[in-house]
């Protein structure tokens, strides 16, 4: 019989329930257990998500069953809680960023090497068919040369000066925001797309709310009523809003990427264009399901995700065929089939086809050098 394979789930607020259903649509994976910022929730949220143990951290580490952590929570707990987690001889699935500081994202590569324990970070935009799709094409020759490449990630969740979240307050969220919680995404998505590295970065922020209006209670206790004037607290904020950085790529040519969590109507949209002296790719994450490639000397093409039309291991991630429409909720469950496929291995691959805790390091150098770039207003090396 197939061994079942039991995980665990620390933080269960947006990202935590996706990691459930994501782990629930894959076969001989239970999670068993939650743990929430206090045994309380812990066991409010077991109930409502139909998990049977809400644990504290520590009794969830000490439960030898449970073979997988995933880490959820806000970035400054990362670091401890996937340490502690490798210390227990657990898998690690930690959400990005790995860290809030590159010593402590370096300190987890070499834990996790000593231990040889699976571990992966959740980059689960890689995981959109039609990213692996454009990455086997390049890698096929199908977009030639690399001429330059235009990314940016846009949203609007924190548009408002009332829009207001744990990502704003540095101690939680570390030193950058926007660049650290959307631009890791679109930067792990342009190394892994186009097999190309960035070795240097001119970056320029702006923080368009310099004060934002913080609740003085839970958001959720004012549902349904008008917020007054002194239901908030006017705080100072330190962080990016919008930041555009030039790049130079290890081929000599150069790009660059916006971030903006202020871009009205713009909900969560990443794009990219990656212009080659084959062809041009363009894709979008809200319409994850279509990839334009431009040509100069025939018709350009609108290419459809359809499992027959892809490249073999690019329609390894496609689980329904063409015209029925694959979307988020679907990459975390493509790239957990590749972790749990490792952790039924017992180890972390030589290669392995996931992001990993190195993925986390490198993301978090980039963008270091990115805060880096800024305050210096300079072009840095990575
Ligand atoms: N890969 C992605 O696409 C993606 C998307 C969203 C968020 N994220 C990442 O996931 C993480 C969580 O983001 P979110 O949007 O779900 O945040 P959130 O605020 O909605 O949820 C965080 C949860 O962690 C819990 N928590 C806080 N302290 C805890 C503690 N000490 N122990 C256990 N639980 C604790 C909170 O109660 C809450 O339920 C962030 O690091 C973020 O960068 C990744």
């Amino acid at each position: 019989m197939t061994k079942i394979i039991n995980a665990a789930i620390v933080g269960t607020g947006f990202i935590g329930p996706a990691h459930l259903e994501a782990l629930r649509r894959l076969p001989n994976i239970e999670v068993k257990a939650l743990c929430e910022v206090d045994i309380e929730l812990a066991k409010e949220k077991a109930a409502t998500l139909g998990i049977p143990k809400a644990y504290t951290f520590e009794e969830m580490l000490g439960d030898p069953s449970i073979d997988v952590v995933h880490i959820c929570t806000p970035n400054f707990l990362h670091f401890s809680q996937s340490k502690e987690a490798l210390l227990a001889g657990k898998h690690v699935v930690c959400e990005k960023p790995l860290a809030t500081k590159i010593e402590e994202a370096k300190e987890l590569v070499s834990l996790a090497k000593e231990k040889g324990l699976v571990n992966a970070v959740h980059f689960n935009l890689r995981y959109y068919p039609m990213v692996r799709q454009m990455k086997n094409m390049r890698e096929k020759g199908e977009l030639g040369d690399i001429y330059s490449i235009m990314g940016s990630y846009l949203q609007d969740w924190l548009f408002l000066q009332t829009d207001y979240n744990w990502r704003l307050e540095p101690d939680k969220s570390g030193d950058s925001r926007a660049i650290a919680d959307i631009g890791s995404h679109l930067l792990d998505l342009t190394e892994y797309v186009t097999g190309l590295q960035v070795t240097e970065v001119m970056a320029d922020f702006s923080t368009v709310h310099k004060t934002r209006l913080k609740p003085l209670k839970a958001i959720e206790t004012y549902s349904g009523k008008m917020l007054q004037e002194s239901d908030y607290e006017e705080v100072p904020i330190n962080t990016e809003d919008h930041a555009t950085v030039m790049l130079r790529f290890d081929n000599g040519n150069k790009g660059s990427v916006t971030v903006s969590q202020v871009n009205a109507g713009r909900k969560n949209r990443l794009n990219i264009e990656i212009a080659g002296s084959k062809s041009n790719f363009e894709w979008c994450s809200e319409k994850p399901n279509e990839l334009w490639i431009g040509k100069r000397e025939k018709a350009n093409q609108h290419l459809m995700k359809d499992p027959s039309l892809f490249h073999k291991e690019a329609a390894g991630l496609i689980s329904f065929p063409g015209g029925h429409n694959e979307g988020f909720p679907d990459t975390s469950k493509q790239m957990f089939k590749e972790v749990y496929a490792a952790v039924r291995e017992g180890k972390q691959p030589d290669k392995p086809s996931f992001p990993t805790f190195e993925d986390g390091y490198r993301e978090l150098l980039i963008c270091e050098r990115i805060i880096e770039s800024h305050r210096k207003q300079a072009w840095v090396k990575i």
